[in-house]
Formats: C-alpha cells, structure tokens, sequence
C-alpha cells in the first residue's frame, strides 16, 4: 500500500505573484483527490507566501534544495529546520541539475539526505543516469552507485521520510520520455538494491517516483507500473491545468 505521490518542481520559475496565481488555480482542481500526496516545490522566495496560500488544502510544500548543518557560517545556504519553520514537509535533494551544474555528488546528497530525515521532512532523493551512460549500458551501474552513496548510513526507521525519485537525465525538459517498460526496468532494480541494502520492508514501503517530461498524456501507463509510485514533474507542473490532469491521474 503505497500511496502516490506527484510533485511538481517548478525549478527556477515564477515570482511570488505567478507562484500564487498558478497554486490558487490549481487548488480546487486538485481538491477532492485525497488517494494522492500532492506536492509543490516553488523557489525558496515563494516558499512562505505559497505556504500560506495551500493552508487546509490538499497540497504539501517542498523546496528545492537545502543544507546539511543547522546553522554556522555558510553564505547562502538554507538549514533543513528552516525549510520546517516555512511550512515545508518535503525537499527535493540531488535532482541532477544540481548534480550538473552546482557540483552535487553522492556525498553532498547523503548528507542533505540526512540533515533532511532528523529535521522531519520527507527527502525526495533523486538519482538518473546520462544519455551516454544510458547508451553505454551503464544505467544500473550509474544507478546502483548513486543510490548507494545517497542512502549510506540512513537507518530502516529513517526510510519514513525518504522518497526516491528516478529521473533519466535524458529525458528531463526534453519531452523524451522513458518508455513504461524502461521505467520500470529501472526502478524495480531500485526495489530490488533497497531490498539488499536494507530489507524487505522498506523495499515495499518506499515509494520511487519516475520524472522525465510527465504529461497528462503519459501519466496513466507509467502510474500503471507495479513499481512507479508517483511522479516529479518538471514542465507540465508550470501549469494548472495540465499538473492537475497529472495529479488527477486515479479520478
Ligand atoms: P520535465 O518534466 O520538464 O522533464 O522535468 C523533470 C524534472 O526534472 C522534475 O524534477
């Protein structure tokens, strides 16, 4: 019984007014679906304006990113406890952008994973192969690696709060996306490492989100997969309209 999750990263998108607008048209559209953790994850500037505006709806708050002390010296960064003090339940941690661009590795990922789950929030721990490693049949290899490093030292009863999301790098914003069956492949090879390197009941629980250009149109096979428990949605989470056609996807 592992009740699906579809979040939508809104990535480095939206003002505080487009924030508003977009979560307040999405609201009643979303709003009798309770069979679905429903989850948004605006820039940090809009994090307290969109909490406020979600209050007693069925929409939770993640952000994007956080920091793995709690406080000290460190110029930019954002404490897991202050994302809580925002109104966060959730954080996004090691989406592969950050991993390209910001210098991300499995280590920074661990420990922000851990920062995250003894703060309380839900870490939404994302893993993803390149398109070269993918054609290189290295996709299990990448994969195994990278959730291994990301996971290592977590205990069984931190799994609570730990979500996974596998996001082919290949397929992310670029409308590509993975086939029903590849995703699958790929993530009940998850299930099957979280079995070995925790044990089976937490393999069952855990739920393993797939994102990579999710579309109302696609969301139906890839939900349909035994071992696809939500999805993280980039482009199509911008709109209203279409990330509740995601969201929606059991009504
Ligand atoms: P797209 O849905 O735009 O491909 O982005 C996926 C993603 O990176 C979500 O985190």
């Amino acid at each position: 019984m592992r009740i699906p999750v579809i979040a939508g990263n809104w990535k480095l998108f939206k003002t505080i007014a487009e924030s508003l607008d977009l979560v307040n048209e999405l609201k009643p559209l979303v709003a009798g679906n309770h069979g679905v953790e429903i989850v948004v994850a605006p820039v940090f500037t809009a994090l307290s304006s969109i909490n406020d505006a979600i209050k007693g709806s069925n929409i939770s708050l993640a952000a994007q990113d956080c920091y793995w002390e709690e406080e000290g010296a460190f110029t930019g960064e954002v404490a897991p406890k202050l994302l809580k003090d925002v109104g966060c339940s959730h954080v996004i941690i090691g989406h592969s952008e950050r991993r390209q661009y910001f210098g991300e590795t499995d280590l920074t990922v661990n420990k922000k994973t851990k920062a995250a789950v003894s703060a309380g929030l839900k870490a939404i721990v994302c893993v993803g192969e390149l398109l070269a490693e993918r054609e290189s049949e290295q996709t299990f290899s990448v994969i195994e690696k990278q959730i291994q490093g990301s996971l290592a030292g977590l205990a069984v009863e931190d799994f609570a709060h730990v979500i996974i999301a596998y996001e082919p790098v290949w397929a992310i914003g670029t409308g590509k996306t993975a086939t029903d069956g590849q995703a699958q492949e790929v993530h009940a090879f998850i299930r099957k490492l979280i079995t070995r390197l925790f044990n089976q009941s937490v393999a069952d629980a855990v739920r393993i989100l797939y994102g990579g250009s999710v579309k109302p149109d696609n969301v139906k096979g890839l939900m349909s997969q035994p071992d696809i428990d939500g999805a993280l949605v980039g482009g199509a989470s911008l709109k209203a309209e279409t990330f509740a056609a995601i969201a929606n996807f059991n009504v």
